[in-house]
């Protein structure tokens, strides 16, 4: 049985196409419209998923009712109509099952992983009513154990002081995360602590945002309060991870929702649990996923992430190796475009990580602000080496210390740490054998890795967009990929 999932009406749309427990496509539908966080499928994007397969059953990813009476009950801004007339998909009718927005994250995130039973945390900002749900994963069930409900949300209160230091909720969140390593956590913590004092508590309804900050804020302050945020967060994380280990007594954690991209706080949960799967698109975007899934209802043949346009062609290994001798910086797009909001290879910038200035240069490409940090992609089994890590991180979900900062400090942040990729042949076999041959050439198991983008752009997804890129900014993409 073939089944399409769709998720949108929500930031970042998205589809995805399942077969009999293999992944066929998922994709987003920013990379075909050119609209960052794209709220809607297009046509594009659903043609290219149907190149694939014509489904048997649409999975929806939310029950949009259930969310429009939270919305005309609670307030709240969203656009809860679906756009896509999912029943009645290109003039044949294909029969449509909903589930919950929870659900859809869950079981994007449990039928993904290997573990044959899990605690499933799932903490995001709102889907219909719930903000935060722990699940029991056991064969092929899974149960809800516990659910919050708004207003109370880890993901409402991280936005809301997103906004108030300027940036764009909902979007930018991974811009505060950055900015907490330049800030002083002592200053706001609390005055911050006062709005969210325990997991089950928070000062108001942060959809509103934060309505009664009366501090001036100043350049400085914005640092200072990230710093404050990412603490507190942290910390109410910590206490909702524990309560969760206790309700379900497992010692595998699945993470999924929106916060699971604050990479900051992931690498903590392996304190408490033993082993930890975070799906590389845990958000809603990785919900057209979850949808499919939960109608599949059994785990699926997780292999890649490169689940998007395919580009064609092959790894261009040489090439690679040969603009960063030359240039220090590579440009690649290639192959299958990432499913999540990482670039892994296929559709990145790699730099030499040894150059100081690096940084700098290509925070100048890609038009972003000169504090932003780059994330280092490194040989799996050079990892401990180099970085405080008894894990391996193959989307770049966990920040650790930087053990030789001052070898590579293109990839280390101002607090020592960094976002690491960890990299096996059987993940990545072109990417695995760049990293060997610039090991062999420099010593150096690591380089720097970025997405291909231009900031507040998606990903550069097919060929037109490369062109353009190749015409706007008179730099070559190097591209394993097919001649159109
Ligand atoms: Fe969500």
């Amino acid at each position: 049985m073939i089944i399409l999932g769709i998720n949108e009406t929500s930031h970042d749309a998205s589809v995805s196409l399942i077969k009999d427990g293999e992944i066929l496509f998922a994709g987003h539908a920013e990379r075909y419209s050119k609209k960052k966080n794209d709220w809607y499928v297009n046509d594009e994007l659903i043609t290219n998923a149907l190149s694939y397969g014509f489904p048997d059953q649409i999975a929806y990813y939310e029950k949009p009712l259930l969310k429009a009476s939270r919305l005309l009950l609670k307030g709240g801004q969203s656009d809860w109509k679906p756009k896509f007339i999912v029943d009645n998909l290109f003039g044949k009718r294909v029969p449509v099952k909903n589930f919950k927005h929870h659900h859809s994250h869950a079981a994007a995130g449990y039928y993904t992983s290997k573990f044959n039973d899990a605690c499933i945390v799932v903490l995001d900002a709102i889907g219909e009513y719930n903000t935060s749900t722990i699940w029991v994963g056991e064969g092929e069930t899974i149960k809800l154990k516990y659910k919050q409900n708004y207003p109370i949300s880890f993901g409402l209160f991280y936005s809301a002081f997103t906004q108030l230091i300027g940036l764009m909720p909902n979007q930018e969140e991974y811009i505060m995360m950055g900015m907490a390593a330049y800030g002083d956590w002592k200053k706001y913590y609390r005055k911050v602590d006062e709005y969210f004092p325990s997991y089950s508590k928070q000062k108001y309804n942060f959809h509103k945002g934060i309505v009664d900050w009366e501090d001036l804020i100043t350049e400085q302050d914005k640092f200072d309060i990230a710093a404050a945020v990412q603490f507190v967060y942290e910390q109410r994380l910590n206490e909702f991870m524990h309560m969760a280990y206790a309700i379900t007594g497992k010692t595998n954690l699945v993470f999924m929702g929106g916060c699971a991209l604050n990479s900051s706080a992931n690498t903590a949960l392996w304190d408490i649990f033993s082993d930890v799967w975070i799906m590389p698109n845990p958000g809603d975007a990785g919900s057209s996923l979850g949808a499919a899934v939960a109608l599949y209802g059994k785990h699926v043949n997780w292999k890649t992430p490169y689940l998007g346009y395919d580009l064609g062609g092959k790894y261009p290994v040489t090439e690679i190796i040969t603009s960063l001798i030359r240039d220090k910086i590579a440009a690649v797009a290639t192959g299958r475009a990432e499913y999540g909001p990482r670039a892994l290879g296929n559709r990145s910038i790699l730099a030499d990580p040894r150059d100081p200035n690096i940084k700098d240069k290509v925070n100048l490409i890609k038009q972003r602000e000169l504090f932003r940090p780059f994330a280092p992609v490194v040989m799996a089994e050079h990892a401990s080496k180099w970085f405080d890590m008894k894990f391996e991180s193959p989307y770049m979900q966990y920040t650790v210390k930087c053990l030789q900062p001052e070898r590579i400090p293109a990839v280390v942040h101002a607090d020592g740490t960094s976002r690491v990729q960890t990299v096996t042949k059987e993940q990545h076999p072109g990417l695995y054998e760049v990293l060997s041959n610039w090991y062999i050439m420099t010593g150096i198991p690591v380089l720097l890795n970025t997405s291909l983008n231009i900031k507040g752009q998606p990903l550069l997804n097919d060929h037109n967009d490369i062109m353009k890129w190749q015409e706007a900014y008179k730099s070559k993409i190097i591209g394993g990929f097919n001649e159109q």
